[in-house]
This record gives C-alpha cells, sequence and structure tokens, in this order.
C-alpha cells in the first residue's frame, strides 16, 4: 500500500549546531518542506541577528539536492527588547517567538523567570502578528511533573491569552487531555503541536523492563487516556492541531547518564511515525490536513505543491547513527517502523 501527501512540514525541530547539525538536518530534510528551528541553542538564539547567522549555517549544513526552509525562531528572555519583535518580524526568515520557563528544560536556563516581564513584548507580539511559542509547563518543583502543563494551564497560559486576545500562540508539544481541552475551548488564534513520542507511547514506556532514558522527553510522557485524547485531537481534522516533532538529539553518553537529558531522536522517521499513529487510528484520510495544511495555514504560508509518498513497507531503525564523536539513538532503534518514504 502506498500514500501520497502534499510536502509536510515540521513546526517544532531542534537542529542543534556544529557537527550536531551536520549529523541531523539531513533526516529533516529528506521529508519536511519547511521547519520552525527551536532557538535553544547555547547561547541562545535571542535577538533576529543571531537567527540570522544560524539560519546561514543550517543551510550551509543542508546537502546540495536539499529544498528545505528553515523557519526561524527567537528565544524569549526576561530581557528581551521590544524593539526586537518588530526587527523579528521584518526579516521574514523570523517566523516566531518562543517561551521557555526558566529551567523547565533543556538548554532553557535563560528562559523567563515570570511571564509578566515580557508582557511589553507580547504587546508588540500581537501588534505585529508574531506567533508565541509556548513550552507548556511550570517549573514549581512542588508540583509533580506529571502535573506540570495542566498546572501552567492553569496558572498562566490561560492569563495570557485572555490578555493578549489577537496573539496567535502555539502550544507545544501537548501532553494531556486538559491541553486539548484548552486548545479546543480557545478561539483560532491558539493552535498545538502534537510529538510522535506522546501519540504512541504512554508513561509506562519509561519503565518497560527497567528505565529507558531514550523514552525520556519534556513534557513527560502522560497516562494512556492522555495519549488517547491526543490521537483524537490529531486525526480529528481540526486545524488548530499539527505536526511537530520535537525533534531533539543528544549524545548517547548524555541520554545514558546518571542525571540524562530530556529530549527524543524522531527526525529519521519524522512523517512515517504519524503514518502509523493515523493508520492505528484507521484515519489515514486525515494525516495530509495534519502534516501539510493546518501548520501552513496557522503561520500563514503557503502549502506545498509538491508531495511525498509513503509506502506500507516496514524497515528496521539503525541502532545509532553518528554524532560528532559520540553516538545518537534514534526513537525506535534496531526495530521496526511500518511506513518507509519512498525516493523522489
Ligand atoms: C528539548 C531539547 O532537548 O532541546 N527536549 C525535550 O525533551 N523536548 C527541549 C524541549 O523542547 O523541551
Ligand atoms: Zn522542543
Amino acid at each position: 500500500m502506498k500514500i501520497s501527501l502534499l510536502r509536510p512540514d515540521d513546526w517544532h525541530l531542534h537542529l542543534r549546531d556544529g557537527v550536531s547539525l551536520n549529523a541531523v538536518v539531513a533526516h529533516t530534510a529528506e521529508r519536511f518542506g519547511r521547519a520552525i528551528v527551536m532557538p535553544n541553542l547555547k547561547p541562545p538564539v535571542t535577538t533576529t541577528e543571531l537567527a540570522r547567522e544560524y539560519r546561514a549555517r543550517i543551510l550551509a549544513a543542508l546537502p546540495a539536492s536539499a529544498r528545505f526552509e528553515p523557519l526561524m525562531s527567537l528565544y524569549l528572555t526576561d530581557h528581551t527588547a521590544p524593539t526586537e519583535v518588530a526587527r523579528a518580524k521584518q526579516s521574514g526568515f523570523v517566523h516566531a517567538i518562543k517561551y521557555y520557563p526558566a529551567g523547565a528544560t533543556t538548554h532553557a536556563d535563560a528562559g523567563v523567570s515570570a511571564l509578566d516581564k515580557t508582557f511589553a513584548v507580547l504587546a508588540a507580539m500581537e501588534e505585529q502578528d508574531l506567533p508565541l511559542l509556548v513550552h507548556g509547563e511550570v517549573t514549581d518543583s512542588q508540583v509533580d511533573v506529571f502535573d506540570r502543563e495542566a498546572v501552567f494551564i492553569d496558572r498562566v497560559l490561560s492569563d495570557v491569552t485572555r490578555r493578549f486576545p489577537a496573539l496567535r500562540v502555539v502550544f507545544e508539544h501537548i501532553t494531556t487531555k486538559e491541553a486539548v481541552d484548552f486548545v479546543k475551548s480557545q478561539p483560532a488564534t491558539i493552535a498545538a503541536t502534537l510529538t510522535p513520542q506522546h501519540l504512541l507511547l504512554d508513561r509506562n514506556a519509561l519503565f518497560e523492563g527497567g528505565i529507558r532514558p531514550h523514552h525520556y522527553c519534556l513534557p513527560i510522557l502522560k497516562r494512556a487516556h492522555h495519549r488517547e485524547a491526543l490521537i483524537d485531537a490529531a486525526i480529528s481534522g481540526n486545524p488548530k492541531f499539527f505536526l511537530g516533532t520535537d525533534s531533539a538529539p543528544h549524545a548517547k553518553h548524555s541520554k545514558e547518564a546518571a542525571c540524562g537529558c530530556a529530549g527524543i531522536y524522531s527526525a529519521h522517521a519524522g512523517i512515517e511515525l504519524y503514518a502509523e499513529v493515523f493508520e492505528q487510528a484507521g484515519r489515514l484520510d486525515q494525516l495530509e490536513g495534519f502534516a501539510s495544511h493546518h501548520g501552513a495555514d496557522f503561520y500563514r504560508l503557503p502549502r506545498h505543491t509538491d508531495r511525498i509518498t509513503l509506502s506500507k513497507d516496514p524497515w528496521t531503525v539503525p541502532t545509532h547513527y553518528a554524532f560528532g564523536d559520540d553516538r545518537l539513538i534514534p526513537f525506535r532503534a534496531g526495530s521496526t517502523v511500518a511506513w518507509r518514504l519512498c525516493s523522489p
């Protein structure tokens, strides 16, 4: 069996930099036409100028044959100047600004300490119509790690959407029924991305026969009933929900460690894994909307006109990929993915 889709885009991607960027970017460029590139480098991409330089490094790292457009994002801090927003918008290559609560996740130490410090920036974003991308978890250590997304909606996100009603917001990598319900309850300005791991796994996958560091990401995997709500949202045809892999490469040694990093690498099968989800739900007909229409429409970018083909032809994922001096352990390492990307 084969299916054909308008070329999809990845609306949430970590490409890293230097040798790591070189190791991963081809996987995304083979499948996706564009990707929103996360700004959580060290140091973070906080200005349009830094984004311009990072974009040039990404373009230089692409295989010669690639036709892939990196869509840049800026990293919001307590010190972001409201004037940076107009500069970002005018650049034409910055498409969003990313909010990380300080310390919430990998390379988020420079994130926002209190959202009210950024209200002038959010007002400028609303004015300039530049979307805000949200890592939606509180960092309060008193709040159970499995509850941090739901608490974020109540304590932070609902306030932001009330205060800035015209601000477009993407609630990134949602993991809970509460997040699905919140996004559905809001106007068309509020959307969400869904990752393959949160659609394919529940939190049992963290402890299958032992601790599984390669299934550790943030927000952390949740209970099965949350996964069901995410699948229902993905296959529903609702344009608020679209594809964002959150593919987040880390070296093997930093994942398999006493204090392992959060992040799952999925770019090597970034569309194929979603095909599994939609097929299992009996809704392969909804994959194209989710992967190729809804995100482009939300970001007000044209849909692609070329197509990709996937065939139901299982393949075995390599046990690892080269990653500088280390190795990168991909999602499903050593086991099969049901769908294969056909060469153009
Ligand atoms: C991401 C990373 O490694 O940069 N990790 C993750 O678990 N998703 C950061 C992020 O998006 O939270
Ligand atoms: Zn991410």
